[in-house]
């Protein structure tokens, strides 16, 4: 699977806020509107705040224009560690833990359109450790974090994540994986 991935920013520095908006408002994602909402409402917001970088997987419909087959957003987000978590002992090893907090990056969005191929996601979560990766090559931080919800631990496992515990509302899972 060939992924095209770019920068949110660069494509908004390409073809203009209006245009870029033009292209978000196509994604459709019904299995998870809250990260159709996302893309649509904040995206360019934390990128321009420097919160989060959304990257867009796009693709060429039949007229040639550019339609966004999926999405994923990153940024950094640390975890606070207590000795009580039950952190597998080879990972707690690898993450570096000072004063109980471990720093780490965070795959903050993921989400596909509707239709679009099965394993497109792993594709992207991919792309976004390959990032990663680059980022603890030049300034170092080796875990990569995430939150979800109870139905997507299985999958999220078979991408290489670890459950560590419930968040502190207990509504989502936060997993870790080592880059
Ligand atoms: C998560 C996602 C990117 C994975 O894409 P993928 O690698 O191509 O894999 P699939 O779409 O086949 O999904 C993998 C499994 O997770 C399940 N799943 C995906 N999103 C789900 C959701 N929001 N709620 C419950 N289950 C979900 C799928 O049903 C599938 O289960 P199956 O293997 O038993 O059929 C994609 O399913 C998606 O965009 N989901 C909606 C957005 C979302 O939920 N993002 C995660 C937020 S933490």
């Amino acid at each position: 699977m060939n992924l095209s991935v770019r920068k949110l920013d660069e494509i908004r520095a390409d073809i203009g806020e209006d245009d870029l908006n033009n292209l978000l408002s196509t994604f459709k994602c019904s299995a998870e509107p809250a990260a159709e909402r996302f893309l649509k409402k904040t995206a360019i917001k934390h990128d321009r705040e420097s919160i989060s970088r959304t990257y867009l997987a796009v693709g060429e419909d039949e007229s040639g224009l550019d339609t966004i087959k999926g999405f994923f957003t990153l940024a950094i987000k640390c975890i606070s560690v207590e000795e009580y978590d039950p952190i597998p002992k080879d990972i707690l090893e690898q993450m570096n833990v000072n004063n109980k907090i471990a720093q780490a990056y965070l795959l903050g969005q993921l989400a596909k359109a509707d239709g679009v191929e099965k394993g497109f996601g792993r594709e992207m979560i991919k792309r976004a450790f390959h990032y990663f990766a680059k980022g603890n090559e030049m300034f170092g931080c080796r875990v990569a974090r995430l939150d979800c919800r109870d139905s997507l631990i299985d999958y999220y496992e078979s991408c290489g994540f670890t459950f560590i515990r419930k968040n502190f509302d207990k509504e989502l899972n936060q997993m870790v994986a080592i880059i």
